[in-house]
């Protein structure tokens, strides 16, 4: 493979490797079919979309499809997230400002202070927000009518979503792991955006430790660019992309550090569990909000965890990955607890 000539800095980041378009989507093809479907009879009946909800881990598409969608619609699209919108004062302009069948675009919803949620109601409803002039006895409130627009909401966590705001959407949307051959899929069109040389076997390393997410995907795959680029001649193949990985310390599961960390602790500190996530949390000094979004949910789906009314529990694929000897009772200890049931803390 030849040897890529040197390139403009700059050049790269003006390579979007997401889609803009749902035909170019890879994947989730329930969602996308439904989509489709969705905003051809928007546009038939020239109304706006139905407020959208989608809901799933971190990196499976959700913004992206919340981009293609705004430009299906022909429509703009104004991003913001739930942290960042503070005030009731902060969505003022941004709602005013959208015309007819715009998207306002709402990542990690879940987190969307009370008070702002609470005046996004009438503006989801009826099309109106109402805004309060002064405080005490003088206080005066002004309506102001809004254009018809369109919410997507994602988030990771859809039972933190209050009841009100979950009815306010019209359509629901869960975002899955992908199987490998569409991780495949999507490694090979980012390579070919990149004009980066891969072959099938180096996409299919990148895409076996991906933890079916196309965001992971497309990072090892940049990650394994520079090291084929620096140590070869720009060209990934399978036995690249292994050496590559091996420095970048995820293992063939896909797991990195601290998703090792994590069973470690749960094996080694509390003897495989069950044990509560505050106390996991504490004891590896993370977020608990990291582990239940970003670590977990992969674990759980591949059976490395399972989630009992008293906590986690290490599974036995678990142990054996990290070359632990599991229990001897191990299935019996298991059988004993009530599997899958959120913890009750
Ligand atoms: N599906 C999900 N993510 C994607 C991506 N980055 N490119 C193409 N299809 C995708």
């Amino acid at each position: 493979m030849a040897k890529k000539g040197k390139r403009e800095i700059g050049e790269e980041y003006l390579k979007n490797l997401r889609p803009s378009k749902l035909d170019e989507y890879i994947g989730q093809e329930k969602v996308v079919e439904n989509l489709k479907i969705t905003i051809r009879a928007a546009k038939e009946r020239g109304e706006p979309l139905d407020h959208i909800l989608f809901h799933g881990p971190p990196g499976l598409g959700k913004t992206t499809l919340a981009y293609c969608i705004a430009n299906e619609m022909g429509a703009d699209i104004v991003a913001s997230s739930g942290p960042t919108l503070e005030r009731p004062a902060d969505l003022v302009g941004i709602l005013t400002n959208l015309k007819k069948g715009d998207v306002l675009f709402i990542d990690e919803i879940h987190r969307l202070p009370r008070i702002v949620e609470e005046f996004l109601y009438p503006a989801l409803e009826d099309y109106r927000i109402t805004i309060l002039l002064d405080k005490g006895p003088h206080a005066r409130s002004l309506n102001i009518n809004i254009e018809r627009f369109t919410l997507i909401g994602a988030t990771t966590r859809i039972g933190l979503l209050t009841a009100p705001l979950r009815e306010r959407f019209g359509i629901f949307h869960h975002l899955d792991f992908y199987p490998d051959s569409e991780l495949i899929e999507i490694i090979k069109r980012s390579a070919r955006i990149l004009g980066v040389d891969i072959d099938g076997g180096g996409a299919e390393v990148i895409a076996g430790r991906s933890r079916g997410t196309p965001r992971i995907a497309n990072r090892l795959l940049k990650r394994v660019r520079d090291y084929a680029q620096v140590k070869h001649d720009g060209g990934i193949t399978g036995e690249i992309a292994l050496d590559a990985l091996k420095m970048t310390g995820i293992d063939e599961l896909g797991l990195d550090g601290l998703d090792r960390q994590y069973l470690e602790v749960i094996i080694e500190n509390y003897k495989g569990g069950p044990v509560g996530i505050n106390a996991i949390g504490a004891t590896l000094n993370e977020e608990v909000d990291t582990l239940i979004d970003v670590i977990e949910p992969y674990m759980l789906k591949t059976g490395l965890i399972g989630r009992t009314s008293r906590g986690r529990v290490a599974l036995e694929p678990a142990y054996r990955h990290l070359g632990i000897t599991p229990p001897r009772d191990i299935e019996k200890q298991l059988s004993l607890l009530d599997m899958d049931e959120e913890e009750k803390d």
